[in-house]
């Protein structure tokens, strides 16, 4: 290793995406592990639209480990960054920067500092699942720079200890967590059903529903749903056990209507054990509540599934359509029921790809005032308009994977000082 007085800093920069499952994981086993009681599904989501971005660094230069999230020094002290520091430090290897002319030997991992910087490109607290994102690129990101070797499903094991989550998001397209049976987590992690190219038509939109109310963590949560509620051992022994099983197999058939309806029915039954918990947790709200009806209506007056909603422990609502045709039929829905504030911009109310808009015929603020109510309602008493529930829209579709960023500028860190740029 270069002499210990000197300069040198190296670095590596990833960017990981957030995923939703839809077999939802609820409820641990071992909580300090976090093994989960059930194995889990999730599709993947295009890190344009939702993922972390992270840069590691390491010099000799550094006195402790430090990270900034989102430009804000936070404390690296917690449980969860320090077994994720531990776990990747152990498998470090030698490193070797020609350009820089530095060799960092296996050895030295154990006395040499870290520091890190990580942004959101989405609203770190609107329960979006940014820890999942987060989590998965801070191993991703520091096993790249330690010159790990294991495989992607072990590294998921790793980032299954920061956040449980985290571990789907070390692949693209459509993952599965494998809840596993040894007792130290060696085999709960995630498995890749299919790459993000296996079903390329599904588009996803996401309503950001505004939240007044602090929720209950997903911790709390699934620890009281475990301790109190009968119902989450059916649903864990008997009902998801199945439902995995059609679920892979919808998933390689890209069987949408069987899809839709599995997705729909687990996110019920995920709010259903909430509901038996003691004292009962309420995730979603009224708006969450109208969206699921505004879509069963739809569906059921088309006679087969149009689109799936599927909602975690909050109220927004994550819709999935088979293809562009319906995901447009549906943002045209949306848009009529729940339109924007006064004020607000259709850039700034319907981000992401924004292209699904020119498909609704909505191309500006006028065109949502004039929407008229869909087909399936018009018999109905007066429509209601709920103006402002919806925060705004994020419509993307299944993505890749962790990747590394080659590009320099997109490094979060100085590459002289090792400080947040
Ligand atoms: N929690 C939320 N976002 C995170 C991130 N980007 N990195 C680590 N932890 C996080």
């Amino acid at each position: 290793m270069a002499e210990e007085g000197s300069k040198w800093v190296v670095m590596v920069t990833g960017r990981s995406p957030t995923n939703i499952a839809v077999i939802k994981y609820w409820g641990k086993r071992d909580e300090g592990l976090i093994l989960p009681i059930n194995d889990s599904i999730s599709l993947t989501l295009d890190p344009l639209h939702l993922s972390a971005t992270t840069t590691v660094a390491v010099s000799p230069s550094f006195s402790r480990d430090r990270m900034w999230l989102n430009g804000k020094e936070i404390p690296l002290s917690g449980e969860r960054y320090q077994k994720c520091l531990r776990e990747i430090r152990k498998r470090a290897n030698e490193v070797s920067d020609e350009k820089q002319g530095i060799k960092i030997k296996k050895e030295d991992w154990e006395r040499l500092h870290v520091h890190i910087s990580s942004y959101n490109n989405f609203p770190t607290a609107a329960g979006l699942a940014s820890s999942a994102a987060g989590f998965a690129c801070l191993v991703f990101t520091l096993a790249k720079l330690m010159n790990v070797k294991e495989d992607l499903g072990e590294i998921s094991s790793i980032a299954r200890q920061g956040s449980g989550s985290a571990c789907r998001s070390l692949y693209g397209g459509f993952v599965k967590w494998a809840m596993g049976n040894n007792a130290d987590g060696s085999d709960s992690l995630a498995i890749q059903l299919a790459d993000e190219t296996h079903w390329t038509d599904l588009v996803i939109i996401i309503a950001v529903v505004s939240s007044k109310q602090k929720e209950t963590s997903s911790t709390s949560g699934m620890r009281e749903t475990v301790q109190t509620s009968a119902l989450i051992n059916h649903r864990a022994e008997t009902v998801v056990p199945a439902r995995v099983l059609k679920m892979e197999e919808a998933i390689q058939n890209r069987d949408f209507a069987s899809f839709a309806k599995l997705a729909c029915t687990d996110s019920n039954q995920f709010h259903a054990v909430c509901l038996d918990t003691s004292p009962p947790i309420f995730y979603m709200n009224d708006t969450s509540h109208r969206i699921i009806n505004l879509v069963e209506k739809w569906n059921h007056s088309e006679g087969t599934p149009q689109v799936a909603y599927t909602f975690d422990a909050g109220p927004n609502a994550v819709l999935i359509s088979p293809n562009r045709k319906t995901a447009a039929l549906l943002l045209q829905r949306l848009l009529f029921q729940f339109p924007p504030n006064q004020d607000t911009d259709l850039s700034s109310f319907v981000v992401g790809d924004k292209s699904i808009l020119q498909d609704a015929g909505v191309t500006s603020m006028k065109d949502i005032e004039t929407l008229e109510p869909p087909t399936e309602c018009k018999d109905k008493v007066p429509y209601q308009r709920f103006t402002g529930d919806v925060s705004y829209f994020i419509c993307t579709r299944v993505g890749s994977g962790p990747k590394v960023l080659t590009d320099e500028t997109l490094a979060l860190l100085d590459p002289i000082t090792g400080l947040p740029k």
